[in-house]
C-alpha cells in the first residue's frame, strides 16, 4: 500500500482522484449502460468521438480489455497480428491475443517501441495454407517499453497507408495518447485520422480510478460492444467512473506538459549523479528509462533502497530502472526524489534486498 509522503514514481496509475474528480463522480447522472441509458457514459463516448473525429465509442474497464475488444473484431480464429517487439498487447497482457481471441503476434523490430513501414515490408504472410492469415497492425503511441517515445506522425500515415492498401485494419493502443498528443503538438484527430480503433486508458496520466475507451467506426464499435459484453466487461450505473473521465477531459489534458517538464527535470537530475545513464536517446514524454552502472549494484537493490526512503521507482531491467511523472507528483517532489537517488548511491546499495523491488515490466 502507498505510504502517505511517498513519492510514488513506479506508474502514472498510481494517481489517485482528486477532491473535484471525486466530486463529479459523486453527483454522476447514471443510468444501465448495458441498455445504452447512462448518461454519463453515454456523453463521455459522444465527446470521445468529438475529440477524435470518429463515428462511435464504447467504454471499457482497462487498457488490456478495450486492446482485446479491438484485437478480436479485426481478427479470427488463427490469424496473426503484427506488434513492434516490445508492445503491451503482445508482452503484458497475458497473452491475451491467443488466450482470447486464438490470434498470434508476429513480434517486429522497431526503434524505441516505434516501427515504419520499411519495418513491415515483407511481413505479410503469403496465401499459403501453411501460415496463418496475416489480419492486423497495432501500434502504440506513446511506447511504453519502448522508452516512452512518441509516433512521428509520417510514420503513422505511411503505415496506415501501407496496412489499408494490403487490406488490413490498424489498431493504435492509445494507453497514453494524450501523452503523445501533448509531446508531438499533433492535434488528436489530426494523428488519429486514418487508424481504425483506438483504445484510450483514463486511469494512467489522466487521473482516473479506472477506465479505458475504444473508438472507432459505428460498425466496429458495434462489434466491440458484444465482445465487451463476451469478456466479461459489461457495465451497469459506469456514469459514476465516466465522469471522472469527462472530468479528466476537461481539466487534466493541459497540465500533462507538466508532467513531460518534470520528466526533463529529472532526467537532468539524475545524470549529474556518477553511475546513472540514459536508457533512450532522450526523453519525449513522462516515462524516463535510465540505467544504473553494475559495479554499484542491481537496478532492484537500487528500487528497494529507495523505498525504504520514500521514493517508489521500480527496475525494469537488472540494470534498467522506469520513473514516471504524472499529476501526483509536483517539481519540488522530483528534486527530493533526485536527491535521495544521489545519496543512496554514494552511500553504496550494500545488500538491499531486491525481492521488495519486483516490476511487472521487469525482465530477465
Ligand atoms: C501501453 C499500455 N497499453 C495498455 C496498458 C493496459 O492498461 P490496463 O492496465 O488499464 O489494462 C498499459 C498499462 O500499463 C500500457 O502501458
Amino acid at each position: 500500500m502507498a505510504v502517505k509522503n511517498e513519492i510514488d514514481l513506479r506508474s502514472d496509475t498510481a494517481t489517485r482522484p482528486s477532491p473535484g474528480m471525486r466530486r463529479a463522480m459523486a453527483e454522476a447522472e447514471v443510468g444501465d449502460d448495458m441498455f445504452g441509458e447512462d448518461p454519463t457514459v453515454n456523453r463521455l463516448e459522444a465527446m470521445i468521438c468529438e475529440m477524435l473525429g470518429k463515428e462511435a465509442a464504447v467504454y471499457a474497464s482497462s487498457g488490456t480489455q478495450s486492446n482485446q475488444m479491438g484485437v478480436r473484431i479485426h481478427c479470427q480464429l488463427g490469424d496473426e497480428l503484427l506488434i513492434e517487439s516490445t508492445g503491451h498487447i503482445a508482452n503484458y497482457e497475458q497473452g491475451a491475443p491467443a488466450a482470447l481471441s486464438g490470434v498470434s503476434c508476429r513480434l517486429i523490430e522497431g526503434d524505441g517501441g516505434i516501427l515504419d513501414v520499411g519495418d513491415l515490408a515483407g511481413k505479410i504472410r503469403p496465401d499459403n495454407q501453411h501460415f496463418p492469415r496475416t489480419a492486423l497492425v497495432c501500434l502504440e503511441n506513446t511506447t511504453n517499453m519502448g522508452g516512452g517515445r512518441v509516433y512521428p506522425q509520417e510514420n503513422i500515415d505511411r503505415i496506415c497507408e501501407w496496412a489499408h492498401a494490403n487490406g488490413l485494419p490498424v489498431h493504435l493502443d492509445g494507453a497514453r495518447l494524450f501523452n503523445a498528443v501533448t509531446a508531438s503538438g499533433v492535434p488528436v484527430d489530426r494523428m488519429v485520422r486514418d487508424i481504425d480503433t483506438i483504445s484510450i486508458c483514463f486511469s494512467k496520466g489522466l487521473g482516473c480510478p479506472m477506465g479505458s475507451i475504444l473508438v472507432g467506426s459505428k460498425a466496429d464499435i458495434a462489434r466491440a460492444r458484444r465482445v465487451r459484453k463476451l469478456f466479461g466487461g459489461a457495465l451497469r450505473q459506469a456514469g459514476i467512473t465516466a465522469a471522472a473521465a469527462i472530468y479528466a477531459l476537461e481539466n487534466n489534458l493541459d497540465r500533462l506538459k507538466d508532467d513531460h517538464a518534470h520528466a526533463q527535470q529529472f532526467t537532468a537530475g539524475i545524470l549529474k549523479i556518477p553511475g546513472i545513464t540514459l536508457a533512450v536517446p532522450e526523453v519525449q514524454s513522462n516515462l524516463v528509462f535510465f540505467y544504473l552502472a553494475p559495479e554499484l549494484g542491481t537496478a532492484a537493490a537500487l528500487s528497494a533502497r529507495l523505498k525504504e526512503r520514500g521514493v517508489r521507482i521500480n527496475a525494469s531491467g537488472p540494470q534498467r530502472l522506469r520513473a514516471c511523472t504524472h499529476l501526483d507528483v509536483t517539481a519540488e517532489q522530483v528534486d527530493t526524489a533526485v536527491k535521495i537517488i544521489g545519496e543512496v548511491l554514494s552511500e553504496g546499495l550494500g545488500t538491499a534486498d531486491p525481492a521488495h523491488a519486483s516490476s511487472p515490466y521487469a525482465r530477465a
